[in-house]
């Protein structure tokens, strides 16, 4: 019987592991190759989609931001959609916009705080042009980022397009690290399921063809993204469209776990849609990250608990199992490894008794 449950233990630990770094390697050999995409200078008119929630701090500074933007500013309109923010915030924009009048400024206030999908599907009733553009206002782009972002819309096959992020604190940078190779690979590939809240770009008629932002998943970006790709589109995270994000100064256990939390919704709700429109290669991303975020996690607790029962009755290679893993904690990636396991787990708790669609927010 301790037989059974050490190797069994050990073997669902190996599977843990090996499935993602197979993965992985097989999505870094096309991170490296060239897109197959033509792209050309293309600057049309966007809407950029500001939702705010008490941003008085950052909002000035977010605007700036747009502003000062390699792009053409009589073909930008910024829509900011505040859902009765107690603070300063929008009379901070209004000053903010009186004094830039050379940048179209557009302040919608909601009279109630029902959640960031439900602002954007407010907003997306006043776009009238055919790309927009969702930005966090506590996320800052390169100055080139628009540009480099709407320029891939040349090519009519690409319906959704994001950045990748740079992070401030250690854990998170290593998370990136690998976390930038995937997005970029697997957009490389075809699609990723994964998408950027702090700059994602969308034609304004497929987010219309999917009814706008779905009300029960936090992760708007992700999944209106994946759902264009469903369609046959390609949703594409490109490398050379920045942004630099600071991790929140407290909190930060709250912040990975909610956005782990918006990330499990999304793909829960994606197993269920119809994917037989969908490019081959793409279902195959879908199915793997899927399964990285929905199951892979329960597997790494539930062989430790294996071991650690078969350790409690003596078995020698449980209990080294149990300690190699405890010293290899010691290396950067795969504490960061772990720790992300660790939030999706929570995450999928958390998830039972709350969505946290309209969240507070981590100070940054
Ligand atoms: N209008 C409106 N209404 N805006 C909101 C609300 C709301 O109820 N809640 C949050 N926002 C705004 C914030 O003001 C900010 O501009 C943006 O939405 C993102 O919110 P943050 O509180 O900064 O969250 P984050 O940094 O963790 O955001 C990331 O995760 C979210 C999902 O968990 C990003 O990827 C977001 O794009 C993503 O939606
Ligand atoms: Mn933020």
């Amino acid at each position: 019987m301790l037989k059974v449950l050490e190797v069994l233990g050990a073997t669902i630990a190996i599977l843990h592991f090996a499935i993602p770094l197979t993965y992985y390697l097989i999505v870094r050999r096309w991170y490296t190759r060239p897109w197959n995409v033509s792209v050309q200078n293309h600057t049309p008119e966007v809407t950029v989609v500001l939702p705010t929630y008490n941003e008085e701090k950052f909002i000035e500074r977010k605007l700036e931001n747009v502003y000062e933007q390699e792009y053409p500013k009589d073909r930008v309109e910024v829509l900011i959609i505040d859902s009765a923010s107690t603070d300063k915030t929008v009379e901070i924009a209004k000053l903010w916009s009186e004094k830039h009048k050379d940048l179209k400024v557009k302040i919608i206030v909601e009279n109630e705080r029902k959640g960031k999908v439900h602002a954007l599907n407010h907003a997306l009733r006043y776009v009238d042009t055919d790309l927009v553009v969702i930005a966090d206002v506590d996320a800052f782009w390169d100055e080139k980022a628009l540009k480099e972002a709407v320029k891939w819309f040349c090519d009519g096959s690409i319906g959704a397009v994001s950045c990748i992020k740079t992070a401030g604190s250690k854990l998170e940078s290593e998370y990136r690290r690998f976390y930038n190779v995937l997005r970029v690979g697997e957009s490389k590939m075809h699609s990723t399921p994964i998408f950027h809240g702090e700059l994602a770009v969308f034609r304004k008629h497929l987010l219309d063809a999917i009814g706008g932002f779905s009300t029960d998943v936090g992760a708007d970006d992700s999944h209106a993204a994946t759902r264009i790709a469903l369609m046959g589109y390609r949703a594409i995270v490109s490398d050379d469209v920045l942004v630099t994000e600071s991790v929140p100064k407290s909190g930060y256990l709250a912040w990975r776990v909610r956005r782990a939390q918006h990330l499990i919704q999304h793909f829960a709700k994606v197993l269920r849609m119809d994917k037989r429109q969908a490019d081959k290669r793409f279902r195959k991303i879908l199915a793997v990250e899927t399964y990285l975020h929905l199951v892979n996690p329960w597997i790494l607790v539930f062989s430790c608990a294996l071991l650690a029962l078969s350790a409690v009755h003596g078995s020698i290679l449980a209990i080294g199992l149990l300690l190699s893993a405890l010293l290899a904690l010691a290396l950067r990636s795969f504490r960061t490894w772990i720790f992300y396991q660790i939030f999706l787990v929570l995450a999928s708790m958390r998830n039972l008794w709350t969505k946290d669609i309209a969240w507070s927010k981590q100070e940054k």
